[in-house]
């Protein structure tokens, strides 16, 4: 069979309608490794929203048979971002009759620097499908037709989307705390959590609420395994039934820690998580390695600080080498001040990304004729 032709450009006079929407990326404290079905977690996770780390994406559509016509990236067409988008689009037709009926033009953009290392399918794919999500809504008759775009049904909806496109992606559709998948922790939630969609965290402590993220670039080159090879590798890991009992234990620890504002806890859970996630990467075969000795030094000079200072300055890894520097806004001065002093020498460049949490995806204004 012929691949359809993505135009590389895309001309918004060839559609009928478009929603553009601005995504972050998330930082998971419990992670997800492990997964199952159709993009269901194998555990619950937990994750700050992050504020600067945003994608933009504009979706057009027209009638059609759920195909992606047009595409580009930060202007320019990226084949193999674009292919990823178009298997996306057409499985997402099967998802909503009313996308079955529509096709698509993407644009879509990152904030963030191309080669910092920093994923953007969590940012990428909740812009997408909250794009989509408002397709729907535009183009239903029913129900869907008026369901507010600031609602939870609205939000679930497109989480479920994006899910299915990217798992964490689920996370970054509100803030500033989430959590995916099912568990015994946040009974009492206005929303309960499910492997569905991830949903927003409502009795976090007022101070976790702003905490920061500064993300030092100790390699900005691409990821080693892309994530979807990643959880695979969890199929044959022998810790991995261990794994998944410490991140629901975890997850039960740290909706206490969230509630009552206990750094203690919070710092040794994110910690123990980012270090189980290498380890699982390291025992996995084919065995990973993703940390480079930029980001042990890091690591080592974050503990060393924390022992020094008494603040609750912690790390948290993705799968790469880059660190994530965790911290209250309380300590931001202190914190700074060592990030610049006794980090930055570690970083591609010097590169740090300074972030903190935020709300969620925003609805931007339709394009300018
Ligand atoms: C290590 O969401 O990128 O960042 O569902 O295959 O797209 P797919 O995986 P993805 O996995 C993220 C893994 C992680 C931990 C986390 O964010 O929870």
């Amino acid at each position: 069979m012929l691949k359809p032709v993505i135009e590389p450009s895309v001309n918004a006079e060839d559609f009928a309608g478009q929603a553009s929407w601005a995504a972050p990326s998330n930082i998971a404290i419990v992670k997800y490794w492990g997964k199952h079905g159709v993009q269901l977690p194998r555990n619950p996770s937990v994750s700050m929203t992050l504020s600067k780390a945003l994608t933009g994406t504009r979706l057009h559509w027209r009638p059609g048979t759920g195909r992606l016509v047009a595409f580009s990236a930060s202007g320019e067409a990226d084949a193999q971002f674009a292919d990823r988008v178009a298997a996306y689009l057409s499985k997402m037709a099967l998802e909503h009759p009313a996308l079955a009926r529509l096709d698509f033009g993407v644009e879509t953009e990152n904030a963030f620097p191309h080669s910092s290392g920093i994923a953007s399918s969590a940012s990428g794919f909740a812009a997408l499908a909250l794009g989509l999500a408002s397709a729907v809504v535009a183009e239903s008759q029913g129900a869907e037709a008026s369901l507010p775009e600031d609602g939870p049904a609205f939000r679930s909806f497109a989480g479920r989307l994006a899910r299915l496109g990217s798992g964490s992606a689920s996370r970054s559709l509100c803030g500033p705390w989430m959590a995916w998948g099912q568990t015994e922790a946040f009974a009492d939630n206005a929303e309960k959590p499910t492997d569905d969609h991830a949903v927003p965290l409502d009795h976090v402590h007022a101070d976790f609420r702003t905490w920061r993220d500064a993300i030092a670039i100790v390699d900005a080159g691409k990821k080693a395994v892309s994530s979807s090879a990643g959880h695979r590798l969890m199929e044959g890991n022998p810790f991995a039934e261990t794994r998944f009992a410490n991140a629901r234990q975890r997850t039960l620890a740290l909706d206490r820690a969230l509630r009552e504002g206990d750094t203690d806890t919070f710092v040794q859970i994110a910690e123990a998580e980012a270090l189980e996630l290498h380890a699982l990467m390291m025992s996995s075969k084919p065995s990973y390695i993703l940390m480079r000795p930029g980001t042990l030094a890091v690591i080592q000079a974050v503990q060393e600080f924390r022992a020094d200072t008494d603040l609750p300055l912690c790390f948290t890894l993705d799968a790469g080498p880059n660190v994530h520097l965790l911290y209250p806004a309380s300590a931001a001065a202190q914190v700074e001040e060592f990030i610049h002093d006794a980090v930055r020498r570690y970083c591609d460049d010097g590169r740090v990304l300074m972030d903190a949490a935020g709300e969620g995806p925003t609805r931007l204004g339709p394009a300018k004729a």
